[in-house]
């Protein structure tokens, strides 16, 4: 009701005003032509006057009977609007006149009024002076005057009229201008909420599309209205960037207030403890995988289960009647479900189509990826598998599920084909290539089709997700909103978003020693470990021995510093861990093979007598030897010539609480659009990076610090917590709104009252 007021009231004031303002300019016109038109009537009505005043008088006149004039004259002035009539001599002397005439005006005005065709305005008098004549002969002029109050009358009356007319129009115009402003509005009103709701359903991939198409007048809208989702969306994801301090304890209350507490099923292939036989029984072994490493503390926050394939040697021994174990092993706090392979699936799917076809696929290290048809028959066979498993351990028909990397491309689209309630993430741990070297895969469409059965698709880098974009939108016919980054294909739409994975950052250390002491017993222990003096400099590669790390690029940069600055000979070591990988496959053991001899030419080049250049240790190490030389190197050295993200460089600034050591870091790891800090190569370009290394060797501290300072600062804040919840939010969001639009389209469907 009060909205009505108002809206009517902001129509009627203004019309109300411009009336005003009209009648104020139009009432005097009015006042001026109606005095106009009276004049000329009054003018007309005198020469009638005259003419019979004409022929009333002329006799008397001749007879010089002045008293019979007048009252002839007296007679025709009983017409109410005529006042008085006079007649005077040609030379103007007053013959005779009504006893209404002014003394006043005697028959001088007759001269003024000869100059004034249309007579005289005396007070309120109007006079005109009219000649009289006979034939030839003047009978003088007779002086006409009207009572000119009538003529105030009517201006006054027709002035009324005028406003009220203009009043009445505008009474008319205002009711129907609000009326047609309301009309309007509603119109409005329901045309955008249409294209909201057009909007709710392009934005939620969960939802089916509702809305009808706004109207086409409102079309130039629309674009304004995704700008504005589109900023308050980033607002958003800032606010919760900003103010969200990430830990394992945000994680939780996120699950449980956003996600009311859902269950997460995780799905990879490397599991995150294997057990293996040992002497003395089964021992726990943390494998070497940058994925196990980001994901394994998201899931000790959140719970649920982590499917994964069994490869341990102990690994059936430690699990219960359903493949399922508690892990972390001393304190479990979620379920680790084991999935077993045969030899022949291994082969097929991971070390086949996986990792002969797929990782050099999307990895641009210039290694030929080998696609074989019966590899691709156990890939689909084991994706499946993996899918049943989802399925089986589900225990509502929404779950949360995280399938995690390249070993499961297919698995998306049939965990939907079978839970098409559940939100389902997809992370893509390694580089997406540009569609030309995405094509050369013989099953390109169905892995695409397989990963667009997610909800949401992630990478760490927006690069990435722009090539994939670009690939789907080359070999697949889908609906592409680059403004949302979604995909729509066979009405399941899936955003594709960029969540730079990274690692849980260390809890300080229980000890009271302050950081620097710490270190540098750190430093000592490992100098003393590798036999080396104790100014010795160390710089630190940590790796799977994988042909994407740069390794052989790394070495020969060693090689090649030690050409230029020969002044490190004997005072320098690469310490290189070298976790053995794929070992299966030809191409990592004649990697391998390269690498060890490439080692050993660099130690018998400059090693003398002294200690060795590079120290190449082919092994397993566990987590907290790796972190005992991230604390006691100068420099951690990351060359890879194609890499997803590379977390070592991470858990390098993460160990290095007393802000000293530097980072050389390739250009072509995604963590380089992080870590700006660091001293960033481009690992082929062997000069620059020994260059670099030099640069990193001879850093003094401050500028270490400053450097080490600022990357901690990044990592910290932007912690693998961050990397899982956003993903969680951004899940939690779709599930809202897929809740809402049910709900909206229960809404429709109801019988209007
Ligand atoms: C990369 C992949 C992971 C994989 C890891 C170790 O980081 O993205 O999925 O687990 O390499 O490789 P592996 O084949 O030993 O699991």
């Amino acid at each position: 009701m009060m909205r009505t007021l108002r809206l009517s009231l902001r129509f009627v004031v203004p019309l109300a005003l411009a009336l005003f303002v009209l009648a104020l300019l139009v009432v005097p016109l009015v006042d001026a032509l109606t005095m106009k038109w009276f004049v000329r009537d009054v003018e007309i009505r005198s020469g009638l006057v005259a003419d019979s005043v004409q022929a009333l008088i002329a006799a008397p006149l001749a007879a010089g009977d002045l008293p019979a004039i007048r009252e002839r004259l007296e007679r025709t002035t009983r017409d109410d609007r005529l006042e008085a009539l006079a007649l005077c001599t040609d030379d103007g002397t007053m013959m005779v006149h009504t006893s209404a005439w002014p003394a006043s005006l005697g028959c001088q005005v007759g001269p003024a009024i000869a100059t004034a065709p249309r007579g005289l305005i005396e007070g309120r008098l109007h006079v005109t002076a009219k000649p009289l004549a006979q034939g030839d002969r003047s009978l003088g002029t007779l002086l006409v005057a009207h009572d000119m109050n009538f003529v105030r009358r009517r201006s006054a009356d027709a002035r009324t009229w005028v406003i009220g007319v203009f009043l009445l129009t505008g009474l008319i115009v205002t009711a129907i201008t609000v009326l047609m402003a309301h009309l309007s509005l509603r119109g409005w009103i329901a045309s955008v909420r249409d294209m909201l709701r057009a909007e709710m359903s392009r934005a939620s991939p969960a939802a089916p599309a509702l809305a009808p198409a706004p109207a086409p007048e409102m079309t130039p809208l629309l674009g304004d209205l995704r700008d504005m989702l589109r900023d308050i969306e980033s607002e958003r994801r800032l606010h919760d960037d900003t103010t969200l301090q990430w830990t394992p304890h945000t994680l939780r209350t996120l699950l449980r207030e956003q996600l009311s507490g859902d269950e997460i099923i995780v799905v990879s292939n490397r599991e995150p403890y294997i057990h293996e036989t040992g002497p003395d029984g089964p021992v726990v072994r943390r494998p070497a995988s940058g994925l196990v490493t980001a994901v394994e503390p998201v899931m000790r926050a959140c719970s649920g289960t982590w499917i994964a394939h069994g490869s341990g040697s102990a690994d059936r021994e430690t699990v219960d009647a359903r493949d399922r174990v508690g892990v972390p092993p001393r304190n479990p706090s979620y379920t680790l479900r084991r999935v077993w392979l045969t030899e022949a699936e291994e082969a097929g799917y991971y070390y086949g189509f996986s990792n002969e076809g797929l990782w050099p696929l999307c990895h641009i290290a210039h290694v030929r990826p080998v696609f074989r048809s019966a590899d691709w028959e156990q890939y689909r066979l084991v994706n499946r598998r993996f899918a049943d498993a989802v399925v089986a351990e589900a225990k509502t028909e929404d779950p949360v599920v995280l399938v995690q990397d390249y070993h499961f491309a297919l698995v998306p689209r049939y965990v939907r084909e079978q839970l098409p309630k559940a939100t389902i993430i997809v992370f893509w741990h390694i580089p997406w290539p540009n569609p030309e070297s995405f094509g050369i895969c013989p099953w390109k469409r169905e892995i695409l089709e397989g990963l667009l059965g997610s909800d949401i698709l992630g990478f760490h880098t927006r690069y990435h997700c722009k090539n994939f974009l670009e690939t789907v939108d080359r070999f697949l016919e889908a609906r592409i909103e680059h403004e949302s980054s979604t995909i729509t294909v066979a009405g399941q739409p899936t955003r594709v978003e960029a969540y730079p994975i990274s690692i849980a950052w260390p809890d300080p250390p229980a000890s009271e020693t302050p950081p620097a002491e710490r270190v540098a017993a750190a430093r000592a222990a490992l100098r003393e470990r590798w036999e080396l003096p104790e100014s010795h400099c160390i710089a630190l590669g940590v790796d799977r021995l994988d042909y994407t790390k740069g390794i052989i690029e790394r070495l020969r940069a060693v090689e090649r510093l030690l050409e230029l600055h020969p002044e490190w000979i004997g005072r320098f070591t690469l310490i290189q861990i070298a976790a053995p990988s794929r070992a299966a496959l030809d191409e990592y053991q004649r990697f391998q093979a390269q690498v060890r001899e490439l080692a050993a030419h660099i130690d018998e080049r400059f090693g003398g007598n002294g200690p060795p250049p590079v120290r190449l240790l082919v092994e397993h190490h566990d987590s907290e030897s790796v972190q005992a030389h991230y604390r006691g190197c100068d420099v951690c050295v990351v060359t890879s010539l194609h890499d997803g993200m590379n977390l070592v460089a991470k858990e390098f600034i993460g160990a290095r609480d007393d802000e000293r050591g530097v980072l050389v870091l390739s250009q072509f790891a995604g963590a380089a659009r992080e870590l700006h800090e660091a001293l960033i190569v481009n690992p082929y370009h062997i000069d620059q990076v020994a260059e670099a290394l030099h640069a990193a060797l001879t850093m003094p501290e401050a500028e270490q610090q400053a450097r080490m300072h600022s990357m901690r600062q990044l990592v910290r804040e932007f912690n693998v917590y961050r990397w899982a919840g956003r993903m969680l939010l951004d899940a939690g969001r779709l599930r809202r709104r897929a809740r809402l639009h049910a709900r909206l389209g229960e809404t429709d469907t109801a019988p209007k009252t």
